[in-house]
């Protein structure tokens, strides 16, 4: 963002409506989908999910958006559930996530607790993927050591083999039948807190942030209505 070359300039740039609206998701919803379109950057879709490890430490990586339910109101991101982000949710499951379009001068930050998807929507996600993706599903023990590149490769080789895979097939497009790994599927982050921020000229950002309470219910949690304010850059 430019730096202001007159006090008029101070904050020009794109702003959230005056009056703030009652829900933020429809404009975390535009903005993803503005991303998802132009595609500014290979992965508009990509967001920092940091999680709390089972000692208390903080930690974070990128991981891909792949669904948004405006109501009642979480994300989706798939993943090993034994890796290092997986024993961090079984011991909290909460989690932060932030999502930065730099190429649109927006950064969305997203809080609330973390359930699994339900086991038919992980199986329908790892069987649109491409087989390569899913044998990796099988073939790494995520977040685990080992000892060389090869090695990797070898464990990947052995487990396509181990699952029956025909590789001549498989490069040929052919349809790869593997079953979905226990340990892989999908999270749900639910949306407790919210901020949109997005970028003003000689730093006078605009940035809100709503909250509200989660009551957890069957299938996750009943949502209450939102509360938002603006907040100082
Ligand atoms: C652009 C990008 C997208 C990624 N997407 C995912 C993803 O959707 N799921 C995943 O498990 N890891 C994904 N990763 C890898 C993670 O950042 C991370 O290395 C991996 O999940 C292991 O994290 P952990 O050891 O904290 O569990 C992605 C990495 C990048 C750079």
């Amino acid at each position: 963002m430019a730096k202001a070359r007159t006090l008029g300039e101070l904050g020009r740039g794109e702003t959230l409506p005056d009056r703030l609206p009652r829900s933020p998701v429809p404009i975390f919803r535009s903005w993803f989908d503005e991303a998802q379109q132009h595609k500014p950057q290979p992965n508009p879709n990509a967001m920092t999910l940091a999680t709390i490890d089972p000692d208390g430490k903080p930690s974070a990586r990128v991981v891909l958006c792949k669904g948004i339910a405006e109501d009642p109101g979480f994300l989706v991101f798939y993943t090993n559930y034994q890796g290092r982000k997986g024993r961090a949710l079984d011991a909290n499951p909460r989690a932060a996530v932030v999502f930065h379009w730099d190429h649109f001068d927006r950064q969305v930050r997203i809080e609330g607790p973390v359930t699994r998807s339900p086991e038919s929507e992980s199986d329908a996600y790892y069987h649109s993927r491409r087989w390569e993706s899913r044998v990796g599903a099988w073939a790494s023990d995520q977040s685990e050591p080992i000892e060389s590149r090869e090695a990797l490769l070898n464990k990947v080789r052995h487990t396509a083999e181990r699952l029956g895979v025909d590789l001549a097939a498989a490069v040929g497009g052919q349809p790869i039948e593997i079953d979905r790994p226990p340990h892989w599927g999908g999270y749900r982050l639910w949306l407790e807190r919210v901020e949109l921020w997005c970028g003003g000229i000689g730093r006078v950002h605009d940035r809100a942030g709503w909250s509200r309470t989660l009551t957890p219910a069957k299938d996750g949690f009943e949502p209450g209505p939102w509360s938002g304010t603006r907040l100082q850059p």
